[in-house]
């Protein structure tokens, strides 16, 4: 098991080592590493079991440091960045030779992204190189939310997790592209389409993707947590499955059901957000065998959530 606590120097000192430490951010539990010493990165990809061909996000202390690894930052780049870092929003940006091509699976593109999390603010301003980290999980599960999570999963891979709490926003962040003809959403995520449109106008999306994927977070089936889960209307689905072995992934609705969940008792996306992957992963230690779930209201967040429901449902 790794050892968690909140000590900034010891995370700093393993990573200087080359060793993995996982972060908090306001999104998930990252599982970082240098992201400018190929070693350091090639044990990130082992600890995840990770394919080589997805790449990983780099994480910066803010733009005037995201301009030390991108060869530009175009207008609408810079304008989302100034109004949502630190926050949950990647930016695919053009990247210098000086981010190795494992971190970006051979792409030209980095993902650069400056989370908002105190903890780890301050573990980067301690430190002279960015941070590769991908959501620490094994490949293909739910992200961490907690650091217990993580240590659940990799706590016998990494030496040390830092602990910043349960994730704030809880889903992990929007990632945007530019090509010519403006950006494009390749992953839903904690920053809403509405904010971005706010400030950059219409948004493409392009999230769907089945094969050669630009964001392997698009492949169809991913966050999927240990059960099965089911998408539809609860009422007509517990008309097939039998109560007392299913589990219920509910908005707001109360079910008379000992395994269930719900999101938000309130209706308050956010707080849904929040929930969501603690949520899907408490039914793996629940006597159930699969988990009726309900889409939530396509709006703000809901979009976000809507994308991880469908693909931890996907066969
Ligand atoms: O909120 C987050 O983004 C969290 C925290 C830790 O920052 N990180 C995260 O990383 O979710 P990960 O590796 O689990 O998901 C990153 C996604 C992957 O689907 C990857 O394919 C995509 O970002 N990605 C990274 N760099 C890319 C690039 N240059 N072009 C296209 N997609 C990229
Ligand atoms: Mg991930």
């Amino acid at each position: 098991m790794a050892e968690i606590g909140t000590d900034i120097e010891k995370a700093a000192s393993l990573l200087e080592k080359g060793e993995l430490v996982a972060i908090p951010t306001e999104t998930v539990y990252g599982l970082a590493g240098n992201a400018l010493n190929t070693s350091a990165v090639v044990k990130i990809f082992e600890a995840k079991n990770r394919p080589q061909f997805d790449p990983l996000i780099v994480h910066v202390k803010g733009i005037s440091n995201a301009e030390e690894y991108a060869e530009e930052i175009t207008e609408q780049a810079r304008a989302l960045a100034t109004q949502f870092w630190p926050g949950p929003l990647t930016l695919l940006l053009k990247k210098k030779n000086m981010i190795p091509d494992l971190v970006t699976s051979g792409l030209d593109t980095v993902g650069l992204r400056c989370p908002n999390h105190s903890l780890t603010q301050q573990l980067l301003n301690r430190l002279s190189f960015p941070l590769a980290a991908p959501s620490a999980n094994p490949f293909g599960y739910v992200s961490p939310t907690t650091a217990l999570h993580v240590n659940d999963q990799l706590g016998d891979k990494i030496q040390y997790i830092l602990d910043g709490g349960p994730c704030k926003v809880g889903i992990e962040s929007t990632i945007i592209g530019f090509e010519e003809n403006g950006p494009i959403v390749f992953r839903f995520g904690g920053l809403s389409l509405e904010q971005i449109q706010s400030i950059v106008g219409k948004v493409k999306a392009q999230t769907h993707s089945t094969s050669n994927p630009k964001a392997p977070g698009q492949l169809k089936s991913h966050y999927a947590p240990g059960k099965k889960v089911i998408l539809g209307n609860i009422e007509t689905l517990l008309q097939q499955y039998p109560l007392k072995s299913s589990g219920i992934l509910s908005f707001q609705k109360k079910y008379n059901s000992p395994f269930q969940i719900i999101l938000s008792p309130s209706g308050n996306i956010e707080e849904a957000a929040q929930n969501l992957f603690s949520a899907l992963r408490s039914f793996d230690k629940m006597p159930v065998n699969a988990i009726l779930a309900e889409l939530v209201p396509d709006t703000g967040l809901g979009k976000a959530i809507n994308d991880r429901l469908r693909r931890a449902a996907a066969e």
